[in-house]
């Protein structure tokens, strides 16, 4: 697909099948996530793969988050349902350190462009993503499960797979409600 076109078409998809990216095609993907714009060079950037039984860890944490906030039964068993609609969430987390000239929100906004260029990377071959973050992306608990300490921040849940359905129309936006000249 054309670079741009897929630019100006990107669309999610909420709902993904098996089979996950594998092989060099998921190495594809985090390398396009390892190149995200990197003001000094940090490498703000950790990837948690959850797949098979990972997945499962995942959902288990999501699940035991929602306990601690005493959420009743069936709030539990969404949380616990969220990482399986689709058959891989890669964590994305904004691993930061303090920089006296790259503020932490650079280093949130390096693993922000990371994230969309990993969901591009797997459109480009075929497959396609979505990006959540949830209430659970900022809870103390799943925080601690994925050793997200101080400023390090989880920018994103990117669920990864094959699209059972073709994107919706990516309608075309008003330029001129955006964009004003200096
Ligand atoms: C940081 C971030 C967090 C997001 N979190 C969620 C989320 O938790 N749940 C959700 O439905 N969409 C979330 N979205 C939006 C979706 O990824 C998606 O962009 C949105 O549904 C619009 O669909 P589109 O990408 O096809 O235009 C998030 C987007 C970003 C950038």
């Amino acid at each position: 697909m054309d670079a741009l076109e897929m630019l100006l078409q990107r669309r999610s998809i909420p709902r993904l099948a098996a089979p996950a990216p594998s092989g060099d095609v998921l190495e594809n993907i985090i390398q396009a996530g390892l190149r995200a714009p990197d003001h000094g060079a940090l490498t703000p950037w950790q990837f948690v793969i959850c797949e098979g039984e990972g997945l499962t860890r995942l959902s288990t944490i999501l699940a035991d988050a929602a306990q601690t906030n005493g959420a009743d039964e069936a709030a539990i068993e969404k949380a616990r349902n969220a990482p399986l609609r689709a058959p891989m969430v890669v964590a994305v987390i904004a691993r930061t350190r303090p920089h006296d000239k790259v503020p932490t929100i650079e280093q949130h906004i390096s693993a922000g462009c990371a994230t969309q260029a990993m969901q591009m990377a797997a459109v480009a071959q075929g497959f396609q993503g979505f990006w959540r973050t949830g209430a659970f992306a900022y809870h103390p608990a799943v925080r601690e499960a994925l050793s997200v300490e101080g400023d390090d921040q989880i920018v994103g849940f990117l669920y990864l797979g094959t699209p059972d359905c073709a994107p919706a129309n990516a309608p075309k936006r008003d330029t001129s409600k955006f964009v004003t000249y200096l």
